[in-house]
């Protein structure tokens, strides 16, 4: 392990896997010392068109030989945001569709909280048990682990927090909730997807109140189910759509996306309501609309099916209880949380990317570059097998 990594990079665990990385080309991340690593992971499903992807580093060259960054979010017409956000309206089923580009997906979180009670005038948030939206104040605010929250102490008041999938938990959201915010497919969690129609509950139960449904597509979007966006799966359309990760292609970035009457509302009392310097950054928007450009057509689509049925063919073993998921936003649920633990450690040594879930202990997860082929598939999923097979 590299010293100085551990020396002068402030950490998040005591124990990071630490590979130390060469470079990286489309399924694969090559080691100093190397080594080919097959990626199932994807960056935790950002790097959504694998490493390094031709057009996404034409595009960023193309833009850096123009500019880079020239003033604060919003004050300049600058080619690449505007090109981006116009090209993104027009595949969305938002009306008017006005998108407000930021740095991260918690970022973009947090400026949803804000446009929601901008626009409501009122305080109350109701999100989701097991929800991960992110970790700066507003977003850990969100999550209903106590443990987690207890030391960063006073977070945001009036938040609520009701059981996803539970339908008679709706009357919760009333005349004081000024948003409704759910991920789409719940990631941390475990991958559990919305069952029956209840993305359309909610929804309407909002309408009925005039609550907001704010949906946080930031790992399903962007083609990972299949779908351009997993709510398109459900048949609901948010109020104020969050994304980011997969969205720029491998580059730090965020956005929220709402009709622009709704969204306006951030210009005006107080002006500069979300005040951002790097949002909207030429080289990220220029990468966002590479990727994006890629995603959206119907044949890669199809393909992210293709790919979920081949895993979910191949990954059959009596020490995997369930995969779940849908599309290529999938974890394998084992019997127990030591042969998670077993199962990724010994897959980094055979050269394999896994990863964890952040709440389902027992889960280990599948998020590969969407455009990871079928014999790249197969050769990961023998792996997970032989190691399988060892652990019996
Ligand atoms: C559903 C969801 N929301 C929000 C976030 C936070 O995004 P970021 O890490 O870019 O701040 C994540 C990141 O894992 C996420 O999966």
């Amino acid at each position: 392990m590299n010293l100085d990594f551990l020396k002068y990079q402030a950490q998040t665990t005591p124990h990071p896997l630490g590979l130390e990385i060469s470079h990286a080309k489309g399924s694969y991340i090559y080691t100093t010392n190397n080594e080919a690593h097959l990626d199932f992971v994807a960056g935790v499903s950002a790097c959504s068109v694998g490493h390094c992807h031709p057009k996404v580093i034409e595009a960023i060259k193309i833009q850096a030989d123009k500019y880079l960054h020239v003033m604060v979010y919003g004050e300049y017409a600058q080619k690449p945001a505007v090109n981006y956000t116009k090209h993104l309206a027009q595949l969305l089923p938002i009306p008017q569709a006005s998108t407000y580009l930021v740095n991260s997906g918690t970022e973009a979180i947090e400026g949803a909280i804000k446009l929601a009670r901008r626009a409501t005038g009122r305080e109350e948030i109701i999100a989701a048990k097991n929800a991960y939206h992110g970790n700066t104040m507003g977003a850990l605010s969100l999550m209903d682990f106590e443990e987690r929250k207890a030391p960063f102490y006073p977070l945001i008041p009036e938040i609520k927090h009701i059981a996803f999938n539970k339908t008679d938990q709706l009357n919760q959201i009333s005349s004081n909730t000024a948003a409704v915010i759910l991920e789409t497919i719940q990631g941390g969690a475990g991958i559990i997807e919305p069952t029956n129609n209840y993305l359309k509950e909610v929804k309407s139960r909002c309408e009925e109140v005039g609550a907001l449904l704010i949906l946080d597509e930031i790992q399903p979007g962007f083609g990972r189910t299949g779908f351009l966006f997993a709510f398109q799966k459900y048949g609901v359309v948010p109020d104020i759509l969050v994304i980011g990760k997969g969205m720029a292609g491998g580059l730090p970035v965020g956005a929220f996306v709402a009709q622009r009457k709704l969204i306006n509302l951030l210009s005006d009392n107080p002006k500069m309501g979300h005040i951002t310097t790097f949002g909207g950054n030429p080289l990220i928007a220029a990468a966002s609309l590479a990727t994006l450009k890629i995603v959206e057509k119907p044949e890669f689509l199809k393909t992210i099916l293709e790919k979920e049925k081949h895993f979910k063919s191949l990954l059959q073993h009596e020490l995997i209880q369930e995969v779940r998921g849908t599309g290529l936003m999938l974890a394998l649920i084992m019997k127990d949380e030591n042969t998670a633990n077993e199962l990724i450690l010994r897959a980094q040594k055979e050269k394999l990317i896994l990863f964890w879930l952040l709440f389902e202990k027992r889960a280990v997860r599948i998020t590969p570059p969407l455009t990871i082929n079928h014999q790249e598939i197969e050769k990961g999923c023998k792996i997970i097998l032989d190691i399988l097979d060892d652990l019996v």
